[in-house]
């Protein structure tokens, strides 16, 4: 077949790849259905071979493996889930608008265009404000939780971020707005359509499932890898203790090391053995409120397993 001289609607109902390709090239396809490639692309001004290799890497790429994507520290799974909100903000849902409001179908599919000419822009809100939320909120909270298992912030102010917005509410609520295309699946009756449905409605449907397909994959990687990966990371900043000295007269707290809470005791023991220490103290994490937070039973089970280690008779 002579690439160039077929038809955009033959090109497209063998490949349906071809419709978002044209797309990304400012092509709508069901305007120009009879006319041929060559004369759409002289009109857009685009080369086909440019088009062309462009629908050879659409048709290459590869998504990560789930595997490959666990094997990964958690920074680069937030970098692929970033970017991947970019590509269906960017990319996937102005397509899909496009086709929404661009084609007019036969009569019988008006009722149903209608619906869906409301319901999916409320769709696109909704997505853009969960997508925002995930990133000014889990993201952000990730990226402090990498600073505090870095060390970069004093322990009174790595509390206080501990405290805040855990890892398991955001889980909740995330979970909460899965499956937000519920309204246009069942509205498509599960996007399937008669044989010999328009083309436009093939396409459409197709990039829709293949939407939802996409979003629910996102969802679980985000589910089942980035959740349990930051609660582990959420965790591991509650398993470090930092310690500060003073100075011989007791004026001034200077950071001396963090360490694995499970090694205080004999850290403390070996440091005590080799300076002279009159006073341990610890800092009691409570709410702005003066009420206990998830930290202070930990802390007082901490102060009493000290006292037993070290209090002197005298
Ligand atoms: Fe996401
Ligand atoms: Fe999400």
């Amino acid at each position: 077949m002579n690439f160039q001289s077929s038809s955009v609607g033959d090109l497209v109902s063998q490949n349906y790849v071809f419709a978002a390709v044209l797309h990304y090239f400012g092509i709508s396809f069901y305007q120009y259905q009879t006319d041929s490639l060559e004369q759409v692309c002289k009109k857009h001004k685009v080369h086909v071979r440019q088009l062309t290799s462009e629908l050879e890497e659409w048709a290459l790429r590869k998504e990560p493996t789930t595997e490959e994507l666990y094997l990964n520290p958690i920074e680069v799974l937030v970098a692929y889930l970033k970017k991947k909100h970019y590509y269906f903000v960017r990319q996937e849902l102005p397509f899909l608008s496009n086709l929404i409001s661009g084609i007019t179908p036969e009569p019988e599919y008006n009722a149903l265009m209608a619906d869906l000419r409301i319901m999916f822009p409320l769709f696109v809100d909704d997505f853009i404000h969960h997508i925002h939320e995930e990133e000014s909120r889990l993201f952000k909270r990730i990226e402090l939780l990498q600073d505090i298992e870095a060390s970069r912030f004093s322990l009174a102010d790595a509390l206080t971020i501990l405290e805040r917005d855990p890892i398991h509410l955001l889980a909740e609520v995330h979970e909460i707005h899965e499956d937000e295309m519920n309204g246009i699946r069942k509205l498509t009756s599960d996007y399937s359509l008669p044989a010999e449905a328009p083309l436009t409605m093939k396409v459409l449907y197709h990039e829709l499932q293949n939407f939802e397909r996409e979003l629910v994959i996102h969802a679980q990687i985000e589910d089942e890898l980035l959740f349990p990966k930051a609660v582990e990371l959420e965790h591991l900043g509650t398993k470090r203790t930092g310690i500060a000295v003073t100075d011989p007269l007791k004026m001034l707290a200077n950071p001396l090391e963090t360490i694995e809470t499970a090694t205080l005791i004999d850290f403390l023991k070996a440091y005590c053995a080799k300076e002279q220490v009159d006073t341990l103290v610890l800092g009691l994490p409570i709410r702005l409120n003066g009420q206990d937070n998830e930290m202070t039973p930990k802390v007082m089970a901490l102060k009493s397993v000290l006292k037993k280690h070290f209090q002197r008779s005298s």
